[in-house]
């Protein structure tokens, strides 16, 4: 296998910042698409995942290299390659592989595969140790999981499509947040934001929770009919057992209990945020009204498709700060103050650059 490398930016320990490195890829086989990566978000599961908060979970290998929001241009495809060719713009999400046999594979759910291969730290079947992902000048992925563009669309802002767009359009479609439905999004950050826009193109009644007050315009310009400061116990109490379905983008501890008393009957409250200790859950929460709770990761590389496809047809993309990599450690450190609007998108010519 002739191997090539790449400029990236990779993590050595929880506590280090991450700094310039150089990396290996594989050279494409039959049914690989290498692509030179010219966006990448920054999603809080890169940080959760470079200071191992996930530890009792999926414990971090270092050097890790984060990123699994990938928009490039396409530069080499393997010879069974028939949807892509040198040029095209491609993207890549949180997966690059799974065994495509069992029955999640089957269903179009990949993302529940017991063998899928994530972006970044997962077991890499072909270089042995761990996947990297997008903080590089390239990757080489199986054409399975490369993901169309569509045409026209702003590129940084795509990036974050890949799984803070994916991660939202999916619950969204599978609780029906449909016009007459009454839909909450709780944290208005990455996948918050995106949250809003899918909700309210899918016509839904969208009412934001935060718990930055300055955040409040930004929501109705997004896309929120109505915003509540979650700190704010009388503006909460207004909405009581009224909600058809709450999404919960929340990445830190807080209460879940506040938003299941929001629910009606047989409503329903998702999480997606996935903090690093667990959350509590009040059995009368659930007990009154029939309420549900439950999870939702990602999307399959079908839905994803079928998400890109909608925002190149509504024209959405994230709300991006773009930055050069260089500051991806300062970006980091406000991320974690929810001080961005509401994505940072990662110039890649700036690795070039160094
Ligand atoms: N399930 C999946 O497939 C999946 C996919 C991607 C990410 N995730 C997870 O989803 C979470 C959010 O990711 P993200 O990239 O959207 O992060 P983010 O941009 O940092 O957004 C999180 C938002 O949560 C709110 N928040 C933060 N700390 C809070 C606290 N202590 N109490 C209450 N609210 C708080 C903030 O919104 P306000 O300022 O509006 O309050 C913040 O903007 C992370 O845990 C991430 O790992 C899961
Ligand atoms: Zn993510
Ligand atoms: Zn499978």
């Amino acid at each position: 296998m002739t191997m090539n490398k790449a400029r990236a930016y990779s993590a050595g320990s929880p506590s280090a910042p991450l700094a310039r490195t150089t990396i290996t890829r594989r050279d494409p086989a039959e049914q690989d698409i290498q692509i030179e990566i010219l966006y990448c978000g920054i999603c809080h599961s890169d940080l959760h995942t470079v200071r191992d908060e996930w530890r009792s979970v999926v414990p971090t290998v270092y050097p890790c290299i984060p990123g699994h929001e990938i928009v490039g241009r396409v530069t080499k495809v393997g010879s069974a390659v028939k949807k892509f060719k040198p040029g095209d713009l491609a993207a890549v999400g949180c997966m690059v592989d799974s065994d495509g046999t069992c029955a999640e594979c089957k269903a179009d759910l990949e993302q529940f595969c017991p063998n899928m291969t994530l972006t970044y730290n997962s077991p890499d079947k072909h270089l042995g140790g761990v996947t990297y992902g997008g903080y590089s000048e390239s990757i080489v992925v199986n054409q399975r999981f490369v993901l169309r563009v569509p045409e026209k669309l702003n590129l940084p802002g795509v990036a974050p499509l890949l799984c803070a767009g994916i991660t939202t359009y999916s619950p969204m479609h599978h609780w029906g947040a449909t016009k007459g439905k009454k839909v909450g999004v709780v944290g208005l950050g990455g996948l918050g934001h995106m949250g809003v826009k899918f909700a309210h193109a899918l016509g839904a009644h969208v009412v934001v929770f935060t718990t930055s007050a300055n955040k409040k315009e930004d929501a109705r310009r997004l896309g929120a009919d109505e915003v509540v400061v979650s700190k704010n116990a009388n503006e909460m109490q207004k909405h009581e057992r009224s909600f058809d379905f709450i999404l919960d983008t929340v990445s830190a501890d807080h209460d879940i209990n506040a938003y299941m008393n929001l629910l009606r009957r047989d409503g329903n409250l998702t999480l997606v945020g996935a903090p690093e200790k667990p959350l509590a859950v009040p059995a009368f929460g659930l007990i009154m009204g029939r309420r549900s709770l439950s999870g939702s990761a990602i999307g399959g590389i079908a839905e994803t498709q079928e998400m890109l496809d909608f925002c190149g047809k509504h024209n959405i993309t994230s709300d991006v700060e773009v930055i050069p990599i260089q500051k991806v450690n300062e970006a980091y450190e406000r991320l974690l103050k929810s001080d961005v609007k509401y994505r940072f998108s990662i110039d890649m010519a700036s690795l070039k650059a160094e």
